[in-house]
């Protein structure tokens, strides 16, 4: 059993995927994060992100062990993970891998912004999470402040306001709903409500589970 999320930055897809899994006891893997490492492997060695041969070889050498290291979350590592993400060897190279995570059982909940498009094409549930970009971006604000980044609103909103820009328009696997996914807004929804909807769908759409 497989279920999709894909949505925009700060649309709470993560949250919402992570809630999912543990409820129907699934594994999660939030894909973002194999981006943003991909990234952190470039920044760290001083690589410039528009090396695009590096970003490849760093994706395909990923270690995939430490993807909860904080570091990982923050907003410069989002922003850097969009730029390498738009190349094609590194989505590539990221492939095998995820689809290898939906593939345990008794399921499992990935992700990310082409999960129901590209990695799991045939997956059982797919939801496409949105909000506005501004109710994301005081929703991301809130996370970077409680998380001691001392952050503006405004340039987040202009930041997210970039990143969908960009994971919207690329040539590779850009951000769209599938063309079965079913579409969440959670702009007027808090975490709790978002998820509530959330699990109604998904047991409207697989009655199995
Ligand atoms: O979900 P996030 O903010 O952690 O993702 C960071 C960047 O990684 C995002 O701007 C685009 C890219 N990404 C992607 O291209 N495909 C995915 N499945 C997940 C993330």
């Amino acid at each position: 059993m497989i279920i999709a999320i894909d949505g925009p930055a700060a649309s709470g897809k993560g949250t919402l995927g992570k809630r999912l899994a543990d409820h129907f006891g699934f594994a999660h893997l939030d894909t973002g994060l194999l981006y943003r490492a991909v990234a952190g492997v470039l920044l760290d060695r001083g690589t410039p992100l528009t090396d695009r041969d590096a970003a490849a070889e760093a994706a395909e050498n990923l270690d995939v062990s430490h993807l909860d290291a904080p570091n990982l979350r923050g907003a410069e590592m989002g922003e850097a993970a969009s730029v390498i993400s738009a190349y094609q060897p590194v989505r590539d190279a990221l492939l095998a891998f995820q689809r290898q995570f939906g593939s345990q059982e008794p399921g499992a909940v990935l992700d990310g912004r082409d999960i129901g498009t590209i990695v799991c094409p045939d997956a059982d549930v797919k939801l496409f999470i949105t909000a506005t970009p501004e109710e994301r971006a005081r929703r991301r604000h809130v996370e970077l402040l409680r998380r001691g980044e001392n952050v503006e609103y405004e340039p987040i909103l202009s930041d997210i306001r970039r990143r969908d820009e960009r994971d919207m328009n690329r040539a590779t696997a850009p951000l769209k709903a599938a063309a079965d996914a079913i579409t969440l807004d959670t702009t007027h929804l808090d975490a709790d409500a978002a998820f509530w909807a959330a699990l109604a769908i998904v047991e409207k759409s697989a009655p199995k589970t």
